[in-house]
């Protein structure tokens, strides 16, 4: 069975709620594709805003983070049945932003994933190699230790209703995007692993999107190789051009 794409926008630290609500509007009739699953990931102070936003259209609302615990003395933090409660439906885990900046590493993040699970919300779970790596052709080992780390104890069942997203490090927000060919050749290797971590069924069905400086320009071409099931788009989310790129196929 084909695998459905899935193209979701990264929002990051973008958008007040009244920001986030107008951006909805403008992009409601720019969205519309009954091929494709449409995802808005966006700040946490958004998400009830917008989940009221898109109530009845084809857009669902994923969450940027939350918390290991479900609920307690975490002061500032959120927890997934939380966000399960406010109509989230997908999370981003192990963004390399998050991996950066908030030193989250593969033990924590693996107790995300099956966070996410027991929570009932769908992991679009992010790996990527630096440009150094890049450079040093340690790419696929560095993205083979991060997949196996993060999914340690994830069942198949999860791993084929889940997301992942290679994301290289050095073409996220610099508007160097990878070539198609260099993006198909890591999420194959990425469908390899699965298949040689769980079976051929779970690699054929676990969904695999492409991130970093994808736009209405190049979209297309990224999304027509086998293997690359979607897009994680930043920058381009925010525009009317995410119109185009859920659109790629018309
Ligand atoms: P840009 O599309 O802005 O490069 O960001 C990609 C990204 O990090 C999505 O998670």
């Amino acid at each position: 069975m084909a695998r459905r794409k899935i193209i979701a926008g990264n929002w990051k630290m973008n958008m007040t709620p009244s920001e986030a609500v107008a951006l909805c509007d403008t992009l409601k009739d720019l969205v519309k594709n009954d091929e494709v699953d449409v995802v808005y990931c966006v700040p946490a102070i958004d998400i009830v805003p917008v989940a009221q936003a898109v109530k009845g259209s084809n857009v669902h609302v994923g969450a940027e983070n939350f918390y290991i615990e479900d609920k307690g003395a975490y002061t500032g933090e959120i927890s997934a049945p939380m966000l399960k409660d406010a109509g989230v439906e997908f999370v981003i885990i192990g963004h390399s932003e998050r991996r950066e900046y908030f030193k989250e590493d593969d033990c924590f993040l693996n107790k995300k994933v099956k966070k996410a699970f027991e929570a009932g919300i769908t992991p679009i779970l992010c790996c990527g190699e630096s440009l150094e790596q890049r450079e040093m052709d340690v790419t696929m080992d560095w993205i083979r230790l991060q997949i196996k780390s993060d999914l340690a104890g994830v069942t198949a069942d999860q791993v084929k209703s889940m997301v992942i997203a290679y994301e290289p490090i050095w073409a996220i927000g610099t508007g160097k995007t990878a070539t198609s060919d260099q993006a198909q050749e890591v999420c194959k290797g990425i469908r390899d692993l699965i298949a040689e971590m769980y079976d051929a069924d779970t690699a054929e069905a676990v969904r695999i999107q492409y991130g970093g400086s994808m736009n209405a320009g190049n979209a297309a071409e990224l999304l027509s190789k086998p293997d690359i099931d979607g897009g994680l788009i930043g920058g381009a989310s925010l525009k009317p051009d995410f119109g185009k790129i859920v659109n790629y196929n018309k």
